[in-house]
């Protein structure tokens, strides 16, 4: 039987909790499949900070890159000054580790609807950037508190980086029914990074003929999200429309309960890192009251990501049938992991 060495980094808030599930979920189908995921847990997060200072020590850093894969839950908590987790745990991993395909799937399931009134057949994937953009910390900041304030972002983009996630992401969408790539950007105003992005993507596009480009400003394509969302099938855009425009993806669909997302290196010699998009909800913690689909199927897409194709479709499988027969009547976070569990193992 084949053995995956797996990192599991809970976190903070709901994260320990839907990753918990999602363990279970992925025990029983290995079960099934002939393989199996050999744990380390690492203690990451708020509690960690507060307890010794530390987000991401190297040592841990350089322990985990030894796995396969790594599953995430969420990280944030409100007891730790802002960007102090993001930056040195969750940016730290997918910069050093560089993920730069951040997948992140969108689907409506007929069962469970969406807030809008007709969506028509909804099934998108946006790659989001995942290195680059305003993420990288290229700023500062001048005369801070006084009303001469000066404060930059600045979004790197480099001809490299745009090249390599539009390339996977023309794979994608050559690999997908309708061939379809959209880029988002707002190369009417961000002209440096916007051109960048727009002849990256006409030249890679000669190589894939078969795919029928789009281009929107990132404000339009917020509109068609909503009025619209049947037109997309694979979105290519840089870190923050990706990160802002994954957020409406998942309410339009069916919500931040379903969403997962992966972020990808596609050299397997580097753990990849698979986590819910939602975040770590510390007002339901420790209640039972988070849905930990979004961290399942987030467990599928690295199987899918290991070339387990197998457990993939039998993990999405069990999730679909589970969605299926929702009623709407409140369930455990481990209610609706065990549901799973035992359709996942057959
Ligand atoms: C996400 C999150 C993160 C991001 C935060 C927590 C740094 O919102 O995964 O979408 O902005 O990428
Ligand atoms: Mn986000």
């Amino acid at each position: 039987s084949k053995n995956f060495k797996l990192a599991v980094v809970g976190g903070d808030g709901i994260g320990p909790e839907v990753t918990a599930e999602a363990l279970k979920v992925l025990d029983a189908v290995s079960a099934t499949q002939g393989i199996t995921f050999d744990k380390t847990e690492f203690d990451l997060g708020a509690a960690r900070w507060h307890k010794t200072g530390d987000t991401l020590p190297d040592e841990e850093l350089e322990a985990i890159r030894g796995h396969d894969a790594i599953l995430l839950g969420a990280i944030g908590d409100p007891t730790v000054p802002s960007g102090v987790l993001e930056r040195g745990l969750l940016l730290k991993l997918r910069f050093t580790l560089d993920h730069y395909v951040n997948l992140r799937p969108s689907k409506i399931y007929p069962s469970v609807g969406s807030p809008l009134a007709n969506p028509g057949e909804v099934d998108f994937v946006v790659v989001r950037e995942g290195t680059e953009g305003p993420y990288v910390g290229n700023g500062g900041a001048l005369r801070v508190g006084t009303p001469a304030e000066i404060a930059t972002e600045v979004s790197v983009n480099t001809a490299y980086g745009v090249e390599r996630v539009v390339r996977d992401a023309f794979a994608r969408a050559q690999a997908r029914p309708r061939r379809k790539l959209t880029l988002v950007h707002k190369n009417n105003v961000l002209v440096h990074a916007g051109h960048l992005w727009k002849r990256t993507v006409d030249a890679v596009a000669t190589e894939f003929p078969e795919v029928a480009v789009d281009y929107l400003h990132v404000d339009a394509a917020t509109i068609f999200l909503v009025t619209d969302p049947a037109r997309f099938d694979v979105i290519v855009t840089d870190n923050l429309f990706g990160d802002i425009l994954t957020d409406l993806a998942a309410a339009i669909t069916g919500g931040i309960g379903l969403a997962a997302s992966a972020n990808i290196n596609p050299d397997r010699s580097v753990p990849s890192m698979f986590e819910p998009v939602h975040g770590s909800a510390p007002d339901i913690a420790g209640q039972q009251k988070a849905d930990p689909t979004a961290a399942i199927l987030s467990a599928a897409l690295l199987c899918e990501h290991l070339g387990l194709v197998g457990a993939a479709r039998a993990i999405e499988a069990a999730v679909t049938a589970d969605i299926e027969e929702r009623t709407g009547a409140p369930r455990t976070t481990a209610e609706i992991g065990d549901a799973i569990t035992k359709r996942a193992a057959g």
